[in-house]
C-alpha cells in the first residue's frame, strides 16, 4: 500500500522504490554483460550499501548467463562531524574471504567526496584481484574531492542530504524503502 505520511524529518521523496529498482536493474544488466559467465565477488560496504548489495545481487541472479555472484562485506567509517566526512577513513571490519585472483566489485550506496571509495579501491588493489570496479547507486560527481573511478553508477544524486534505502542520519532513516531529502532544519548549521 503506498505510504502517504512520512517520518518527521523527511521533506520529500527524491527516488521512490520503483525508481530505485529500475536503476538497480539497469546496473545489473550492464554488470551482467561485462562479467558474463565469470565469478564475481560483490563487496558490500556497511552499513549503507546493505540494501543496494542485496537487491543488486538478486537482480544479477535473474539475468541469464550473468556472473556467478558471491557476497562479502566490509565496514569502514569516516571521521568527521555529523554530516561531513573529514576524508580520514578507518577500517572497522574486513572481508572474510581473499580476493586474490578474483573479479571484485565494490558496492556502495553513495559516493560523495570520494574518500571512502578511494580508500577501498587502494585497499583491494593491494590484494591482487583479477579485476576491480565499483557499483554505486547514488553518485554526487559535483562533490568530488578525490578523483575516483565509478564503473557503474545508478542515479545522479541532487545536492541534498539524502536518507533512506541504507543511508542514515545519525543511524536513523536507513530502513525507508525510498530515498528522501532530509529537512534542512534537522541538520546542524
Ligand atoms: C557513507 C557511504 C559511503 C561514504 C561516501 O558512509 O555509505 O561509504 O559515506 O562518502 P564519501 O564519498 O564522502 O567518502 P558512512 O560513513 O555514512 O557510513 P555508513 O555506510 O555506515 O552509513
Amino acid at each position: 500500500m503506498p505510504q502517504t505520511t512520512f517520518p518527521a524529518g523527511i521533506q520529500a521523496v527524491l527516488f521512490d522504490a520503483d525508481a530505485i529498482a529500475a536503476a538497480i536493474g539497469d546496473m545489473a544488466r550492464r554488470i551482467a554483460r561485462d562479467y558474463a559467465g565469470r565469478e564475481l565477488i560483490l563487496i558490500a560496504v556497511l552499513k549503507g550499501a546493505l540494501f543496494v548489495a542485496a537487491d543488486l545481487a538478486r537482480a544479477l541472479s535473474e539475468v541469464d548467463e550473468g556472473p556467478d555472484v558471491q557476497l562479502d562485506f566490509i565496514a569502514v567509517s569516516s571521521y568527521g562531524n555529523a554530516h561531513r566526512s573529514s576524508g580520514e577513513v578507518r577500517l572497522v571490519s574486513d572481508t572474510t574471504h581473499s580476493v586474490e585472483g578474483k573479479d571484485v566489485l565494490i558496492v556502495e550506496d553513495i559516493v560523495d567526496n570520494g574518500h571512502t571509495l578511494s580508500y577501498l579501491r587502494a585497499l583491494f588493489s593491494n590484494r591482487a584481484p583479477a579485476s576491480l570496479g565499483a557499483a554505486v547507486l547514488l553518485d554526487k560527481p559535483y562533490r568530488r574531492v578525490v578523483d575516483v573511478p565509478v564503473e557503474y553508477a545508478g542515479l545522479t544524486c541532487p545536492d541534498e542530504f539524502v536518507v533512506g534505502y541504507g543511508l542514515d542520519y545519525q543511524e536513523r532513516y536507513r530502513t525507508l524503502p525510498y530515498l528522501a531529502k532530509l529537512r534542512p532544519e534537522v541538520l546542524p548549521p
